[in-house]
């Protein structure tokens, strides 16, 4: 298994290109199921997920191609054309790798009226049931069994539109609800939808297929129906997750980065909390430059929130910043019930944390030391990442592939902004 290390206390300068957005590019790569013509997706990261929905959608027969950008950082593009559809049965053994899998089950259903998607089960950060998918789709006239860990949906004179009234905001729920209502009878309409950029490139690219969608951004979607959608080609969003964590490695480690091929409207919530953390942020043509001359970063609260708030997905990552800042911070997980999983790994680097409930209090450190540390989850082992490179000392990261999920090219971009950084391959 690969693992990272890293050596710590290198100030970070230069340029990281930021690519497409992983939580965009999957519920992207599902719409293809909505069309017999081809999807052309541009600024498509690799990584593991996109290629576990890559293979997922081969299951189906779907035909795909993917091509690497010319060099890191530059996007690939993804051929998706669902014309031989020769299978609607998501297999529990992908289903449970990545749960976004569970996002053809809109897709599927709107345009072949069945399908049978294994549940996706537990995870590291929480229970994450699918109840809002399900009920959603239940509105728009899907009959759902449950068999033996596998949804089985059908429909079998198609779907109707509806009005669905989300009891909480949830990204994938209103993902799934999109696609399949963009091809349902009548007008549906999400509110309480969520209303993340992911949302929004989403619906996009829907209407570029020729869907019929108002309200994108706002929580209140207003889908009408149409019979048939077409191909297009589409240009993932940049990843906010990915610009925010390099923005919080240059806080972290001082220096100047400039984040390019992203814009500082993505990480809006995050901006101000660095900004209070001692860092200098200012939009460049080619995106964001983040800096910080110097000392240690100043400690600020957060709590987590659907957006505009500040993202579950950059609590970890903010946490290690706070771990060396002066002062206490408070930092509120309102999102997930477990997603304090990488506290234990930054004790062992030095770390001043207490968890009660869903608040973690840090005590910021003068240093944090290396150490070896696990993984436990995506966005948890990019705060170990992060904590590694300001660490005194050597930093081994265990358990690599969690990062390999989310994060393209992690080592030689940070590498070329001059951190110490290197993959030990087994
Ligand atoms: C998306 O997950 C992202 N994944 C997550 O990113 C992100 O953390 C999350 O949104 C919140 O922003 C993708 O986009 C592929 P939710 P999703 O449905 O859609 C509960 C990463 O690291 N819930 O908005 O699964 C759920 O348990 C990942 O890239 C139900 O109870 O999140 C959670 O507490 C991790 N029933 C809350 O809602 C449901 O039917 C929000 O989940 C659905 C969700």
């Amino acid at each position: 298994m690969d693992r990272i290390r890293i050596k710590g206390g290198n100030a970070l300068n230069g340029e990281i290109p930021i690519s497409g957005a992983k939580n965009a590019a999957l519920p992207l790569m599902a719409a293809c199921l909505l069309t017999d013509e081809k999807l052309t997706l541009l600024n498509a990261p690799w990584l593991a997920d996109v290629g576990f929905m890559g293979e997922l959608l081969r299951s189906f027969g779907v035909e795909t191609s993917y091509v690497r950008g010319p060099g890191f950082g530059e996007g690939g593009r993804w051929e998706l054309t669902a014309k031989n559809i020769v299978n609607t049965t998501a297999d529990y053994d992908i289903v449970r790798k990545m749960r976004a899998s569970f996002l053809v089950l809109g897709p599927l259903v709107a345009r072949f009226h069945r399908a049978k998607v294994s549940l996706p089960g537990g995870c590291a950060i929480g229970a994450r049931p699918v109840d809002l998918h399900l009920k959603a789709m239940e509105a728009l006239g899907t009959e759902i069994v449950l068999d033996q860990g596998y949804v089985l949906a059908s429909a079998p004179n198609g779907l109707t539109g509806a009005r669905i009234e989300f009891p909480f905001v949830s990204v994938g729920a209103t993902e799934n609800t999109l696609m399949a209502a963009a091809s349902a009878k009548g007008e549906t309409i999400l509110a309480n939808a969520a209303r993340e950029p992911e949302i929004v490139d989403l619906g996009r690219c829907l209407i570029a297929m020729g869907a019929k969608i108002a309200g994108l951004g706002t929580s209140t979607i207003a889908v009408e129906g149409v019979s048939t959608l077409h191909g297009t080609t589409h240009a993932v969003l940049p990843d906010r997750i990915e610009t925010g964590t390099y923005a919080m490695a240059a806080a972290i480690c001082c220096g100047e980065i400039e984040l390019t091929g992203t814009s500082a409207d993505l990480i809006g919530s995050v901006i101000p909390l660095l900004q209070a953390a001692g860092t200098t942020i200012s939009p460049t043509h080619m995106g964001i430059s983040v800096k910080r001359n110097g000392g240690r970063p100043a400690a600020a609260d957060v709590a987590t929130e659907v957006f505009p708030g500040f993202p579950t997905d950059l609590q970890a990552q903010f946490m290690a910043v706070m771990a060396t800042a002066r002062g206490m911070s408070h930092i509120k997980e309102t999102i997930f019930e477990n997603r304090f999983m990488h506290v234990p790994e930054l004790l062992r680097m030095g770390a001043e944390i207490e968890v009660a409930g869903d608040t973690a209090i840090v005590r910021g450190v003068e240093a944090l030391k290396g150490a070896q540390v696990m993984a436990t989850d995506l966005r948890a082992s990019s705060s170990l990442v992060l904590a590694g490179l300001a660490a005194e000392g050597e930093t081994v990261i265990n358990r690599v592939y969690h990062l390999d999920r989310g994060f393209e090219c992690l080592e030689e971009k940070l590498s070329a902004a001059g951190a110490e950084i290197e993959r030990l391959t087994e």
